[in-house]
């Protein structure tokens, strides 16, 4: 197929920077350009490996078989109500931006999900969360391609077994089914979230606006998280770990500064921020790799060119966790291909 390239640098298409090649690469715009990457692949016998706007990876420095990047665009009201709207945004869009077009249009519930890098195919695989709000509280359905057979179906929201996190495209289960485009379900209402500790303090309620939130939300990221157009980075490098509340509770006892908040199904998560932050390493650097200064959850990219600089990094954080806290810290970003 005349489309697919090969030896394909993939440098400029991983908010890492970091250096990589994808062995054969196809860029589809459409429906039918995912489905015939994936006949090809097929007929060549090649994993396909997707990728979307690369804020959330960590590419190893081959990636075999078939990159197929999903770069689908597409805005559209597919569903209107007398209160509510449900739009499709296709996967390629970026995501800051159908936060904004949905707002301006006078779409709610997106405001606590702004400035989050990447593009809306990816929003749904880690179910991505701020303030207060995950993806999963607005998703209507997914639409996708299974990368086995090029068939095109829709997932439900309880297909996608959401979790913090977490999603079925993270597991066996999902991990062949590429995602084209996000149905979601907003409000034409006005609706305010701001629940989140931190944010109530920032939105001005004069009045109480989702124009508020939005300002609001914007502000705080700036503030606290690098803009990976500067300083490469995949936002939160670990997730939140998750722990019982008897645990939680023993931890409080030794160090009662902890940040700890109970889930809906009454366990405890912990600031994996904070116990970072609480072993020094904030603005520490290796290999080329810094932990920012504003954030401790999160690694810059000074000029490591491969993936292990990072995981290796990584690794001695998560080791120094576990050594103090007894506490298991998770990666939050995907590992794609062999050799990170
Ligand atoms: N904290 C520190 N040191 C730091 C940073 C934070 O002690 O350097 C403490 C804060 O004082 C606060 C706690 O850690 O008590 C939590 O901090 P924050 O509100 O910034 O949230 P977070 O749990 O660190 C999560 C998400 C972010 C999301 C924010 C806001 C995860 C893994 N990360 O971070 O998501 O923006 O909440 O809702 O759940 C991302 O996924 O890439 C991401 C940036």
């Amino acid at each position: 197929m005349s489309k697919v390239r090969e030896g394909v640098p993939l440098r400029e298409l991983n908010t890492l920077k970091l250096e990589s090649q994808a062995t054969y690469f196809l860029s589809a715009s459409s429906v039918e350009e995912v489905r015939l990457g994936v006949m090809e692949a097929k007929k060549h016998d090649l994993h396909i490996t997707a990728l979307g706007g690369g804020s959330n990876v960590i590419l190893s420095p081959v990636i075999q078989g078939l990159t197929l990047h999903l770069n689908i665009k597409g805005r559209e009201v597919v569903e209107e109500g007398t209160d509510h709207i449900v739009v499709r945004l296709g996967a390629g869009e970026s995501w800051h931006e159908c936060v904004l077009w949905a707002h301006a249009k006078g779409y709610y519930g997106l405001e606590n999900l702004a400035l989050i890098p990447g593009s809306v195919g990816a929003a749904p695989v880690q179910n991505i969360g701020a303030y207060g709000v995950e993806i999963q509280d607005l998703i209507a359905g997914v639409e996708v391609v299974d990368g086995l057979c090029g068939e095109a179906k829709t997932l439900t929201k309880e297909d996608c077994a959401f979790g913090y996190r977490d999603s079925v495209f993270k597991h066996e289960v999902g991990r062949h089914w590429l995602i084209v485009s996000v149905d979601i379900r907003l409000s034409k209402q006005a609706v305010c979230c701001t629940e989140y500790p931190g944010l109530r303090d920032h939105v001005s309620d004069d009045p109480m606006s989702p124009e508020n939130v939005l300002q609001a939300v914007i502000a705080l990221r700036k503030a606290k998280l690098p803009d990976p157009l500067v300083d490469p980075n995949v936002g939160s490098f670990f997730k939140n770990p998750i722990v019982s509340q008897s645990f939680a509770k023993q931890l409080k006892a030794t160090y009662r500064d902890m940040p700890q908040f109970t889930t809906h199904d009454n366990q405890t998560k912990l600031s994996a921020a904070w116990m970072i932050d609480y072993l020094g390493w904030r603005g520490v650097e290796e290999n080329g790799v810094i932990v920012s200064v504003n954030h401790a959850l999160v690694l810059i990219n000074k000029s490591a060119l491969y993936a292990s600089q990072i995981t290796q990094f990584a690794g001695k954080i998560s080791a120094s966790v576990k050594a103090t806290f007894d506490v298991t810290l998770e990666v939050e970003p995907q590992l794609i291909g062999s050799g990170c």
